[in-house]
């Protein structure tokens, strides 16, 4: 089995280093091909086929989407007589890209029974045999060009190994024999590299865990200089703070048991009409894989059904319930320009949950896309969701920046999802 993801470099070089390693990102290209494979390799072909919901997709499709999205953009931009290697395989695994021809619908992933398995690690090889040769073969002249399309096929890749885990889990959640997909998952991560390894959760009590105080003015956001960054990142940009205070500790499954115990779920004042309605209609009366049983609860996670521990952070909630449990609290969810600029500051910024911003996700002032169908890869979704700052524990290492931004609907759930609180300071 491939090792751990801890044991291997990344993030690769930074683009901008020149000459340009091939070797370094020959290196980066197997460790991050390899961690799918290593995230796959606990589920059997019926656990692959699934699709447990809409926002969901299959652990089979996220091992074949990510295979064709270097077929597509790379291999057969820069490959002279590429060979693909199975025509049909551009219709069944792109998932959004209207530029890059047409697609199979997102809601039947499921229904793909054909290829199976054992041909997608096919595919797989293939794509990584020609991978590698270009690489190794490319052209002076090419190189750069090739190497950029290539560090966003990781970075891509990186993101489909947290959705595959987060999508097992909601199949598997389903199931009344509530599988185990790793008996050891836990916080953190086992086999995380001690420097990588996120700070152990801090309780609101604890002496470190106060606010960050955000002197007022203008502060800058956004990314700028060495390393890869999404195109959202960008440009980055003067913003104006307000005074505000951003905790340092992210609310914990104690808190939000509080908040239960208080009949939050039940009081619409609390609520936006949203969020109020989506509760209702879904019957949310606590986070995501939550379960009672003698007035005892329980979650269903990666080790299987487990004690709510009230230490741990809070996860698998909506932003309406983030923004539920603020407005009970008295306090807000900060902004992701206060999150960023906080961010130095907060020992749990990363490796727990992602955070729900009250921010839209929307285009940086001077926004451009990526030039062609690459250009959809987040742009075109800059409405009607919120943003997420840090990362999660099923985030593979690297992946995350302090100007990384996540986007998800308001009333989606079955990440990672958490929050932390901010006050203004007027
Ligand atoms: C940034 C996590 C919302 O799930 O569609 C995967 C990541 N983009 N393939 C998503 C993504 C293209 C994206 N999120
Ligand atoms: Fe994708």
């Amino acid at each position: 089995a491939p090792a751990p993801d801890a044991q291997l470099r990344f993030p690769p070089p930074a683009l901008g280093a020149r000459p340009i390693d091939r070797a370094a990102w020959e290196a980066a290209f197997r460790h991050v091909r390899d961690e799918t494979e290593r995230r796959a390799a606990p589920l059997s072909p019926e656990d692959q086929q699934i699709q447990s919901m809409a926002d969901a997709s299959p652990t089979k499709w996220h091992r074949a989407h990510t295979t064709w999205f270097f077929e597509q953009f790379l291999l057969k931009a820069h490959v002279p007589h590429y060979r693909v290697f199975d025509e049909r395989f551009f219709y069944l695994f792109n998932s959004y890209y209207v530029q890059a021809g047409p697609r199979a619908p997102r809601i039947s992933r499921g229904l793909v029974t054909r290829p199976t398995c054992d041909e997608v690690t096919a595919y797989r090889a293939h794509v990584d045999r020609e991978v590698g040769a270009l690489i190794a073969s490319a052209d002076a002249a090419t190189l750069a060009a090739v190497i950029a399309v290539l560090e966003i096929g990781l970075h891509h890749e990186q993101q489909h190994q947290e959705l595959l885990l987060t999508d097992i889990l909601h199949a598997f959640a389903q199931n009344p024999l509530a599988p185990v997909y790793d008996p050891g998952w836990r916080w953190p991560r086992p086999g995380q590299a001690a420097r990588d390894r996120p700070a152990p959760p801090r309780g609101p009590s604890a002496p470190e865990a106060g606010p960050v105080a955000l002197a007022p003015g203008i502060v800058q956001v956004g990314h700028a200089g060495e390393g890869f960054s999404f195109d959202n990142e960008s440009p980055r940009h003067d913003v104006l703070l307000a005074p505000v205070a951003v905790d340092r500790a992210l609310v914990t499954n104690g808190d939000w048991l509080e908040f239960m115990q208080d009949g939050g779920y039940a009081k619409p004042e609390l609520w936006l009409s949203d969020g109020f309605l989506a509760a209702q209609a879904e019957g949310w009366e606590a986070p995501g894989y939550w379960r009672r049983r003698d007035g005892v609860w329980s979650s269903m996670t990666l080790a299987g059904v487990t004690a709510v521990d009230p230490a741990l952070p809070v996860t698998h909630v909506s932003y309406y319930e983030a923004d539920a449990f603020a407005r009970w609290a008295g306090r807000d969810l900060p902004t992701e320009v206060e999150w960023e600029a906080a961010c130095p500051q907060l020992g749990d910024a990363f490796g727990h949950v992602w955070q729900w911003t009250r921010s839209a996700y929307a285009a940086y002032p001077g926004y451009r896309p990526l030039p062609g169908a690459l250009g959809e890869y987040n742009g075109k979704f800059m409405v009607s969701q919120f943003v997420l700052r840090g990362s999660s524990v099923a985030t593979p290492l690297g992946h995350s920046r302090p100007t990384y931004r996540n986007f998800f609907y308001p009333h989606q759930r079955w990440q990672f999802t958490g929050l932390r609180l901010s006050q203004y300071r007027a």
